[in-house]
């Protein structure tokens, strides 16, 4: 394993960049950074190559992965056409946490799109991402570098943890900022469609396009299979059972100190996991074994950075009661809460 500083002027000609290209090249995966978790991946053009990403990961095989371009020529090699509101959110967006759903061009391996006739494409925002896809010379598919299931990996010690000894490469290139996944929105429909919520909010999105919706199969209650396969399945879960309070502070506290009597009564090891607005107040009372403070209320786009590191926290000390405060679902908010709410695979109480 090998870390690479990003901030090194001449990034292609680091030996990381020049053997992991050329591994891509050669049909193997590779594990590497982005702005928003780690992915792992392989050439897009190779049924052969992908197929090692689906086994490493554990991921089943109806659940299409993200191809990873540099520039918008890869861009012409992976989609049969760009519409011209697609092309304004790239001008808008790329490189950052968009992916856009096109119409697949038919040199896309059909492993990555799952058999699907369209493909989730975006240009990560990482130095080291950017330098890789551009050396391989080939558009990378990579889902998250994480065992499916798991929450996604935001440093190379997620990775290593998850994925030891089933993968051949990893670049370390630090803490991933953003620490959600990208927005997956469908440009191919009317109006364009949040199939994930993600690093973009969709006011940035509406902002530049106008209306956009969110899949209504996403609420909690909907009923509805998700448009985007990967949303369907229980995901970002941590080992132990998670149950996420939401209501009024005070009321949030009483439920939350009922919860944890209740799976200390039972013998079970808990964890409280809260906006560090919260943290004194639970560290000062020994409610749970341990208090995970997740960034903060003021900054949403910190408990977004810390979210998944504190899901794997929560693991490392075997915790099997995690008891959650959630967070406003209002811009980043959305996302944070569409992950929370997979990981306690759709537990809330409203108080
Ligand atoms: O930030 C990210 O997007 C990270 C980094 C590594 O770039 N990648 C990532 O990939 O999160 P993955 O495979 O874990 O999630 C891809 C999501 C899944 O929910 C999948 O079902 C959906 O995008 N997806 C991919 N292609 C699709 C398509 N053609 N139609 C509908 N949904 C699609
Ligand atoms: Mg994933």
């Amino acid at each position: 394993v090998v870390v690479v500083d990003k901030n090194v002027e001449r990034l292609e000609s680091c030996a990381q960049i020049v053997d992991g290209a050329k591994l891509l090249r050669e049909g193997e995966i590779v594990a590497f950074p982005t702005e928003t978790v780690y992915g792992l991946g392989a050439n897009a053009l190779s049924d052969q190559a992908v197929a090692k990403i689906y086994q490493a990961k554990g991921r089943p095989s109806d659940n299409p992965l993200i191809v990873h371009i540099a520039d918008l020529t890869q861009l012409k090699q992976v989609v049969r056409e760009v519409s011209e509101r697609a092309n304004r959110l790239i001008e808008a967006f790329w490189p950052g946490p968009l992916t856009l759903i096109m119409p697949k061009s038919a040199q896309v391996a059909d492993l990555v799109t799952a058999g699907l006739d369209t493909v989730g494409v975006r240009m990560p925002d990482h130095p080291v991402a950017l330098a890789l896809i551009k050396q391989a010379n080939v558009p990378v598919a990579a889902p998250s570098a994480n065992r499916s299931g798991k929450p996604s990996p935001t440093t190379a010690e997620h990775v290593r943890t998850d994925l030891n000894g089933r993968i051949p490469y990893l670049i370390d290139g630090g803490t991933a900022g953003i620490g959600v996944e990208s927005t997956v929105l469908d440009v191919t429909v009317e109006p364009p469609l949040i199939l994930r919520p993600g690093g973009i909010t969709a006011e940035q999105i509406a902002a530049v396009i106008g209306e956009v919706r969110l899949d209504p199969a996403l609420q909690a209650d909907a009923g509805e299979t998700p448009r985007a396969p990967g949303m369907k399945y229980t995901h970002y879960a941590p080992g132990g059972d998670m149950w996420l309070v939401e209501g009024e502070a005070d009321k949030v506290a009483v439920k939350m100190k009922e919860l944890l009597e209740q799976a200390k009564s039972n013998g079970l090891k808990t964890g409280v996991l809260v906006p560090e607005e919260f943290a004194s107040i639970w560290e000062a009372e020994p409610c749970a074994d341990i208090v995970i403070s997740c960034g903060s209320l003021q900054h949403l786009e910190t408990v977004a950075q810390n979210l998944y590191a504190s899901l794997r926290m929560f693991d490392e000390f075997q915790v099997q009661s995690i008891i959650s405060m959630t967070v406003p679902k209002t811009g980043i908010g959305i996302t944070i809460m569409n992950r929370m709410e997979k990981a306690a695979g759709g537990q809330v109480i409203r108080v």
